[in-house]
């Protein structure tokens, strides 16, 4: 029998990256709040939907009675319901999914159910957030667990982008820098990005928006994570020297006025804790064992792990890149457990892998278990909106624009 990821997470916590995968989920949901990744900005909807820890029938419910009621739900809903679910989810979520894709895909999957009333995000909060922003104001926008955030996004806040980008215009002196956040950032970042200016994109679309970006100015800010900027950058032909990475928190920004003068894309110091895993190492040990492995991984990998790779995609370039290799094909992947195993499941016929030995999950999508989509879904039926995401008007209205620019970017094809 082989085991499932949350078996072995549960079973053998040792093997995994961190120990503290074997809590159950609603361990870490017990403060009354948004978690982390979450705009600071956000509203909480009061009285009744206020968020706050799983509902100890819910913790205790034996699985089958979940799937039971999740599926009850479903039905008596309708077409009042849709569910997104991003790659990385657990296959226990990702089976309810109306919609499953990347983050793109996702964003634009959210506008084309402008008759549901509900759409239930099963991915993360930034995600949640731009469905909101996106959606028609009627539209309740769910979170199942608003403990999951993404530890990524939380890397670049608005103060420090806000103090960094006073810095950059008093250097330069023109206008001609473009910000560009990647979707893994809060809603407050994407209006900052509205305001001044700037664009989102998204790990598919980024080589499209950097061109964009520069059609706009001289140079780019680009924020938060530090490996697809470079990745990207470097694939348009940006010399490393031309994107220096900046330290908000040191006066100059912590670069050398002669870099800053010729910087083409300024990069903010953040990273994704999974991706940064994957070692050159890694992909030389699957070519000595596996000889003619082709190897995938995604951007948000190192620049040496990118270019030790045969490619770099979005999880769905990734999905697409397995799907298109022939039968009897050996692939070696830089992403996500769950969306590796998922494709090794899909294709029988291929050997796939993950880089990394250590079982690796996204932390913060994993808290998105079918306790907290059972909860939310029973909620609904009831007439009740549990775990909503809502970003004000204020931010929403400027977000909106960047993310709009980010819609009319579209990936290249594969
Ligand atoms: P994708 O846009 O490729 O789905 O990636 C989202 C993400 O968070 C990867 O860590
Ligand atoms: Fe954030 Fe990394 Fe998880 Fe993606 S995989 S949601 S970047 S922590």
């Amino acid at each position: 029998m082989t085991l499932s990821i949350n078996d072995l997470i549960v079973t053998a916590p040792g093997d995994t990256c961190d120990a503290e995968l074997a809590k159950q989920p609603w361990e870490f949901d017990r403060f009354p709040g948004y978690g982390p990744g979450a705009s600071e900005t956000d509203v909480i909807p009061a009285p009744v939907t206020r968020p706050g820890q799983l509902p100890a029938a819910y913790q205790r419910m034996p699985e089958a009675e979940l799937h039971a009621r999740i599926r009850a739900a479903k039905q008596t809903l309708g077409d009042r319901l849709v569910i997104l679910g991003h790659f990385y989810q657990r296959d226990e979520v990702v089976q309810y999914a109306d919609f499953v894709g990347d983050s793109f895909q996702l964003a634009n999957a959210a506008l084309t159910r402008p008759d549901a009333e509900a759409i239930v995000f099963c991915g993360v909060h930034f995600m949640a957030e731009t469905a909101d922003i996106l959606a028609r104001p009627e539209q309740r926008v769910i979170l199942p667990n608003l403990a999951a955030g993404c530890s990524m996004a939380d890397m670049a806040d608005e103060e420090s982008v806000e103090a960094a980008w006073e810095a950059l215009t008093e250097f330069y002196g023109d206008d001609e820098t473009v910000p560009v956040t990647y979707m893994n950032s809060s809603a407050a970042l994407k209006a900052f990005c509205g305001r001044h200016g700037g664009i989102v994109c998204t790990s598919s679309n980024a080589s499209t928006v950097l061109e964009w970006a520069f059609e706009q100015g001289r140079r780019v800010l680009f924020f938060p994570d530090q490996h697809l900027g470079r990745n990207t950058g470097k694939a348009m032909g940006v010399p490393l020297e031309q994107m220096p990475m900046i330290n908000p928190r040191r006066p100059g920004l912590g670069v050398d006025e002669d870099v800053l003068r010729d910087a083409r894309v300024l990069l903010w110091p953040g990273f994704c804790s999974v991706h940064k895993r994957f070692t050159v190492a890694q992909i030389e040990q699957a070519r000595a064992q596996h000889p003619g492995v082709r190897v995938i991984v995604h951007p948000e990998s190192p620049m040496t792990v990118v270019d030790a790779a045969d490619a770099a995609g979005s999880t769905d370039a990734i999905r697409k890149f397995v799907a298109a290799a022939p039968s009897g094909s050996v692939i070696a992947i830089g992403t996500e457990i769950n969306l590796v195993n998922r494709l090794a499941a899909e294709h029988p016929d291929k050997t796939v892998f993950c880089l990394d030995p250590v079982v690796c999950p996204c932390s913060t999508m994993y808290r998105i278990h079918p306790g907290y989509l059972a909860w939310v879904l029973d909620g609904l039926v009831e007439g009740e909106v549990r775990n909503e995401i809502v970003v004000t008007d204020e931010v929403a209205v400027h977000a909106k624009v960047a993310l709009e620019r980010m819609l009319a970017a579209l990936p290249k094809a594969d």
